[in-house]
């Protein structure tokens, strides 16, 4: 299983903080917010990990993370040239993954724990994690029936579920197929829900609900609100 950490994209929705910086090298309370991903595939014993990021702070995230030495693990680089989108981003994995399975997470995924589900066999080509959230409007939402997902939505404006499709993805590698036949979005984006899409109408997709605290700090709110779980969490560990 090779692990994906998405950190390309502009941060916009975090104005000042990322005019000079990449947003996933902004800290959460005592660390980079890229560790947290970085954890999240240790936590499933995923050592060989590529960082896709954007081009304009790719020396800040060498100097960090360097070869993975320090965090027991392997690292790879990738480039994403512009913020053309999340499945854009995934798609620089190709070479890397080759015949693998994949476990991607997005660089401003903040999860606490370890994600046991990680460590099942994957049964179909993707498997979404989901978690029941107050805000559906700002994320990918899934809808269940009996146990199955009918239909997935980017950022519905009509809300009748409120299962968000955290940033934490499982693919065989056919997914890079699917990625070639995603057209870009209204918004001008190769969306990763719209490959989840392709999945879920060759009812090839399966989903776990996990039980972990999540958070996706790229907004100046959830941001501050991640440093203030990550303070609780590190206190909680540290007194145990
Ligand atoms: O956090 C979960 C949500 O993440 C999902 O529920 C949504 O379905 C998914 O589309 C995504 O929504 P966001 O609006 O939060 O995506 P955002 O544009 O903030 O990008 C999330 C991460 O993906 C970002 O931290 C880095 C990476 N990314 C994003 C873009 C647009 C890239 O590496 N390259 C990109 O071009």
């Amino acid at each position: 299983m090779k692990g994906i950490i998405l950190a390309g994209g502009t941060g916009t929705r975090l104005k000042a903080l990322t005019k000079v910086t990449n947003k996933h090298l902004l800290p959460i309370y005592d660390k980079p917010m890229i560790y947290f991903p970085i954890n999240t595939l240790k936590s499933a014993a995923i050592d060989s990990i590529l960082v896709v990021t954007d081009k304009r702070r790719t020396s800040d995230f060498l100097l960090l993370l360097g070869s993975g030495s320090d965090f027991d693990v392997r690292f790879t680089y990738a480039l994403q040239e512009s913020a053309k989108g999340i499945a854009d981003a995934l798609s620089k994995a190709k070479d890397f993954v080759y015949i693998d399975d994949m476990t991607v997470v997005l660089g401003d995924n903040i999860i606490f724990g370890n994600v046991k589900e990680l460590r099942e066999p994957l049964r179909k080509s993707c498997r979404i994690f989901l978690k029941k959230v107050e805000d559906p409007e700002r994320f990918g939402i899934a809808y269940i029936e009996n146990g199955r997902i009918t239909k997935i939505v980017e950022k519905p404006k009509k809300i009748t579920s409120n299962l968000a499709i955290i940033g934490l993805y499982q693919y065989k590698s056919n997914v890079f197929d699917i990625i070639n036949k995603v057209q870009p979005s209204k918004r001008g984006e190769m969306e990763i829900t719209d490959v989840n899409k392709y999945f879920l109408d060759n009812d090839d997709i399966e989903y776990r609900i996990i039980d972990n605290e999540w958070i996706d700090a790229g907004t100046i709110e959830s941001l501050f609100t991640a440093s203030e779980m990550e303070k609780t969490f590190v206190s909680k560990v540290k007194y145990s």
